[in-house]
């Protein structure tokens, strides 16, 4: 049963990865929206791949998220490089502390001994203060190095859901309602055929910069996640590494 269930895995891996032309997926068994240890799972899995895809100096974009706040406690266990530098992708949100960005890139330099930088800007902000802000010499220095990143990591997420999340207006959920969107990774908001519909202005990683970051690996799970994660994926750059749950990849594979 055990060798049945892997073999499986790795039909639906296929399946997943042809369909969406994105370069690796990955699933573990178990479904996260029921099962908190599916998540550490999740966690565990990322970590490792996280590892190995690391030079001794590597720049590491990171997203907010309980899914990649939970990478985390994993991190010792196959990384020891202490010059790696772990970048916030976002700034500070409307959401709870231990899953912004900020908190878990010093988070995970912390549990590594290695570095982190951090962005503690408001995600929204007026044109007139985005245009001052991006002048900014240490804000300028954080955009090189989005440009410049070996790896970006994030997470997936339901559209209104992360729009409830961070307290979104109702004029910006009525945006979002309008234009059908779907998922949201990095700021973005993404339709069903994974075109950005919305995104909110801020000095965070921007869509072209994840695009040309070597290396992507996106971590999302869950069957209720399942059309976020299909929507983004329809246009995710294609050196993405997916990592997911059972759970998420049988509705995936169902949809197909
Ligand atoms: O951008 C997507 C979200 O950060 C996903 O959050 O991992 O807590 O579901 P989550």
């Amino acid at each position: 049963d055990f060798i049945q269930q892997w073999v499986g895995f790795d039909e639906m891996e296929q399946q997943i990865r042809l369909k969406y032309g994105i370069s690796k997926v990955m699933i573990v068994p178990g479904e996260s929206d029921q099962d908190e240890s599916t998540k550490s799972l999740l966690g565990q899995r990322a970590a490792k791949v996280l590892g190995e895809c690391l030079t001794d100096r590597s720049y590491i974009a990171v997203t907010g998220g309980s899914t990649i706040a939970s990478i985390g406690p994993h991190l010792a266990a196959f990384i020891d490089k202490k010059q790696l530098t772990f970048l916030a992708a976002r700034g500070g949100m409307n959401e709870k502390a231990d899953v912004q960005a900020n908190t878990i890139v010093s988070n995970f330099a912390e549990r590594i001994h290695a570095k982190s930088k951090t962005l503690y800007l408001p995600e929204q902000m007026s044109d007139q203060a985005y245009d001052m802000m991006v002048k900014e010499p240490i804000i300028k220095e954080m955009i090189s190095h989005y440009e410049n990143a070996d790896v970006v990591l994030h997470g997936i997420g339901d559209a209104l859901d992360m729009a409830n999340r961070r307290q979104a207006s109702e004029t910006e959920v009525a945006l979002l309602t309008k234009n059908k969107a779907v998922g949201e990774a990095f700021g973005y908001y993404f339709n069903a055929k994974g075109e950005p519909v919305h995104r909110i202005k801020t000095v965070g990683i921007q869509l072209e910069q994840v695009e040309q970051s070597p290396i992507v690996i996106a971590v999302a799970g869950g069957s209720s996640k399942a059309s976020a994660i299909g929507a983004y994926l329809n246009k995710a750059p294609s050196q993405t590494i997916f990592i997911t749950d059972e759970g998420a990849a049988k509705k995936l594979v169902n949809q197909l």
